[in-house]
C-alpha cells in the first residue's frame, strides 16, 4: 500500500523517481508526486489519479534537481485528490515527506499542532509527520525525525527530505524499505523492483532503523541515533523481470512464466544443495502434532489446497485460517504447533500480526514468501522461498502456484519422515513432473480464450469443486472477480443444494471444477442440476467424463490425468486464464484492478 520511491546523486532525480514509481504503482494508483530539491528550495509536482496524469504534467514542467522524493498513493485517510496526494510539506515548507502506512495517533497530533497555530493542507494522516518535523526542528535533521518516529503510533516507511540539510533520510517500522547502493547514488525504494534497473547491491532497513543517504553512500542508525553497521546483500533477480518483455499485461507474463518458476522452486526444495531442501531438511515434523496454515487472500487458497494434502499425504491434523481471524482469535497454538505463513510480498499486515502471535503462544514458525528480506522471511523460524521472481500484476499466479508445489514438497517430506508415505519419491515425483504439464496447458490457451470470449456480459459466476477442487475453485472465483469486477462466488458442490442453488437462472454461469475420480459423479449431477435451472457450464478438470469443447449449454476444457492432490496446479492455470481473457476482452486495466493494492501492508 503505498510505493516510495527517493533518489540522490549525479544523475537528474525526477526521470530516476518516475520509473521507480512506474515499479511500485502495484502499491497503490490513487494519485503520485514528487518533491524535488533544488537551490535551497522545493519542488513539489502531485496529481490526483494514475501515475500517467503526472508524467503528463512533469512534462510540461520537470522540476530540476539531482535529489528527490516521490509516492504513489493508495488512499486511506482522505480521498484522492492533488492536496491528499504526498509528498506532504510542513508549513514553512521547510520538510517534505512521503508516508507508507497508517499513523493512528495522526487525530491527537493534528489538534496539538493546530492549537499551536500550524495549519493543515489535507485530510491525510501523512501530513502531520511533515508538520511536526518541523515544529520539532532545531538544527538537525536526524534527531528530529528520531523525535517525529518516537512520537507516532501505528506503522510508517518515510522518506524526509530537509531543505537545511540537504540529505534523504529514510525510517521504517512495520513497512517495507530498501536502500539501493549504486555509483551513481543512492536509492530508496519500497521495493527491489523500482531499483532494479539501476543496482542489484541492497541493503533491508529493520524495524526502528534508519538510513541518512547522501549522493556519496549511506549511515545507518537505530533509533537513539546510535550508528548501525550493515552490509549490502545482492539480489538475484534480473532488471529483465520487471519488464512486460512484449506482453500486454505483466499477468499474462507471469502466468507464462509458470512453468520455469515451478521448475526452479522445485529444484530448490528436492536437489541436492538447494536453499530451501537445506531448510525443509532441518524440519523435524516429529516435534508437532498439530499443523496452522495462514495467510491472506489467494495465500489463504493455498493454504486451503494444503490442509487437504497435509491431511491426506501426512495423517496430521491441519487447520487453515485466515491471518487476519487468527490474529484476533485465542487460538489453540502452543509448542507443540508448527505454525506455515503464506505470503507472496511477506510484508501483509494481518500475516504478520499472526505470526507475531503464534511466537508468543511459543509456537514454531515456517514462512512461504516471495520476497526476500521481507518482514515475514526475517520474523519466522525458517523460511521457504517461492522463486518467482518479481510478481508486478496485482492478481497473483505465479507465486501462488510456486506455493502450491513448495506446500505438495513439505507435505510429501513430513509424510516420509512420519512413516505415512511409503515410495514417497513417487510422490515427488508426481510433483516434479508438474511444470511440463503446466507447460503444455500453457501452450494451447485457444479453447479458453474462445469460451471467455462469450462470457463478458455475465452478471455473476459461480464456482463449485469438491475436496482439492473446491479448494481451487475458491481461488478461481477470487481471480475472476478482482480483475473482471464479476459477481463470484465458490461453493462446495456439496452446498449447492443448501442455499446457493437459488441464485441460479438463464444468466448465470457455473464453473465446475472436476479433478477427484470419486467425486467426478457428484460434480456432474450438480452441472446437471444447474443445467436444467437455466444455467450455463464449464466443467474443468481432468475427471470428467464430458467431451471437450465450447457449446451452447455446456463447455468443457479436460486435461491430461494427475494425482487429485497435486490437480490444482493444473487447474489455477485454466482458471487465471479464463479470468484474465474475461477481463481482457472487457478491456479493463488488468494489472491494475480498481481499488486494490499488491501489498497489503494496512489492516
Ligand atoms: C489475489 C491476491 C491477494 C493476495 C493477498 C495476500 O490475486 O494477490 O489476495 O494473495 O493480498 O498477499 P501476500 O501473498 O503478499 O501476503
Amino acid at each position: 500500500m503505498c510505493g516510495i520511491m527517493g533518489y540522490v546523486g549525479n544523475k537528474e532525480a525526477v526521470p530516476v523517481i518516475v520509473e521507480g514509481l512506474k515499479k511500485l504503482e502495484y502499491r497503490g494508483y490513487d494519485s503520485a508526486g514528487v518533491a524535488i530539491y533544488n537551490n535551497g528550495s522545493f519542488e513539489v509536482i502531485k496529481r490526483k489519479g494514475r501515475l500517467t496524469v503526472l508524467e503528463e504534467a512533469l512534462s510540461k514542467r520537470a522540476p530540476s534537481g539531482h535529489m528527490g522524493i516521490g509516492h504513489t498513493r493508495w488512499a486511506t485517510h482522505g480521498e484522492p485528490s492533488n492536496e491528499n496526494s504526498h509528498p506532504h510539506l510542513g508549513e514553512k515548507e521547510k520538510i517534505a515527506i512521503v508516508h507508507n502506512g497508517i499513523i493512528e495517533n495522526h487525530r491527537q497530533l493534528r489538534e496539538k499542532l493546530e492549537r499551536k497555530g500550524v495549519s493543515f493542507t489535507s485530510e491525510t494522516d501523512s501530513e502531520v509527520i511533515a508538520q511536526l518535523a518541523e515544529y520539532y526542528y532545531r538544527g538537525n535533521i536526524l534527531e528530529t525525525v528520531i523525535k517525529v518516529v518516537n512520537t507516532l503510533e501505528g506503522s510508517f516507511a518515510l522518506g524526509v527530505m530537509c531543505l537545511d540539510e540537504p540529505r534523504l533520510i529514510a525510517v521504517r517500522k512495520d513497512n517495507p524499505l530498501i536502500i539501493g547502493e549504486a555509483r551513481d547514488g543512492m536509492y530508496l525504494a519500497s521495493d527491489v523492483p523500482a531499483i532494479l534497473k539501476h543496482t542489484s547491491q541492497v541493503y533491508y532497513l529493520e524495524d526502528k532503523e534508519i538510513a541518512v543517504l547522501d549522493r556519496s553512500g549511506v549511515e545507518f542508525f537505530n533509533m537513539d541515533g546510535e550508528p548501525v553497521s550493515k552490509s549490502p546483500e545482492t539480489v538475484a533477480w534480473s532488471a529483465d523481470s520487471a519488464e512486460k518483455g512484449g506482453y500486454q499485461h505483466f499477468m499474462l507474463k507471469e502466468i507464462m512464466e509458470q512453468p520455469k518458476v515451478l521448475r526452479m522452486t522445485i529444484d530448490s526444495a528436492l536437489c541436492d544443495g538447494g536453499k530451501n531442501k537445506a531448510v525443509i531438511d532441518s524440519i523435524d515434523i516429529r516435534s508437532y502434532n498439530k499443523i496452522i496454515i495462514t495467510g491472506c487472500g489467494s495465500a489463504y487458497h493455498a493454504g486451503v489446497v494444503a490442509k487437504y494434502v497435509f491431511e491426506s499425504l501426512c495423517g496430521l491434523s491441519a487447520e487453515v485460517e485466515l491471518a487476519s481471524e487468527l490474529r484476533y482469535r485465542n487460538p489453540l497454538i502452543d509448542g507443540q504447533t508448527l505454525v506455515i505463513f503464506i505470503s507472496q510480498s511477506g510484508e501483509t499486515a494481518d500475516t504478520i500480526a499472526a505470526v507475531r502471535e503464534a511466537k508468543r503462544r511459543g509456537a514454531a514458525t515456517l514462512s512461504i514468501v516471495n520476497v526476500v528480506g521481507s518482514t515475514i522471511a526475517k520474523e519466522t523460524d525458517y523460511v521457504l522461498y517461492t522463486l518467482a521472481g518479481p510478481e508486478i500484476a496485482v492478481a497473483t499466479t505465479k507465486a501462488f502456484s510456486a506455493q502450491l508445489v513448495l506446500l505438495y514438497i513439505l507435505a510429501a517430506r513430513f509424510a516420509q519422515d512420519l512413516g505415512a508415505l511409503t515410495g514417497g519419491g513417487g510422490t515427488l515425483a508426481e510433483v516434479s513432473a508438474l511444470p511440463d504439464m503446466v507447460e503444455s496447458l500453457l501452450a494451447d490457451t485457444g479453447k479458453i480464450q474462445q469460451f471467455a470470449a462469450t462470457c463478458v456480459g455475465y452478471k455473476s459466476i459461480f464456482f463449485i469443486g469438491r475436496n482439492v477442487d473446491y479448494a481451487i475453485s475458491l481461488e478461481g472465483s477470487l481471480k475472476l472477480k478482482e480483475i473482471s469486477y464479476i459477481h463470484s462466488e465458490a461453493y462446495a458442490g456439496g452446498e449447492l443444494k443448501h442455499g446457493p442453488i437459488s441464485l441460479i437462472e438463464p444468466d448465470t454461469l457455473v464453473v465446475a471444477i472436476s479433478c477427484c475420480q470419486r467425486l467426478a459423479p457428484k460434480i456432474a449431477s450438480n452441472v446437471e442440476q444447474v443445467i436444467s435451472r437455466g444455467a450455463k457450464a464449464l466443467v474443468i478438470g481432468c475427471c470428467t467424463d464430458y467431451e471437450e469443447g465450447v457449446g451452447d449449454k455446456l463447455s468443457a476444457i479436460k486435461f491430461a490425468r494427475i494425482n487429485e492432490l497435486f490437480s490444482p496446479s493444473l487447474s489455477v492455470i485454466i482458471l487465471q486464464l479464463f479470468s484474465y481473457y474475461v477481463a481482457a476482452n472487457k478491456g479493463l486495466d488488468i494489472d491494475k484492478p480498481r481499488n486494490l493494492a499488491k501489498s497489503v501492508t494496512v489492516e
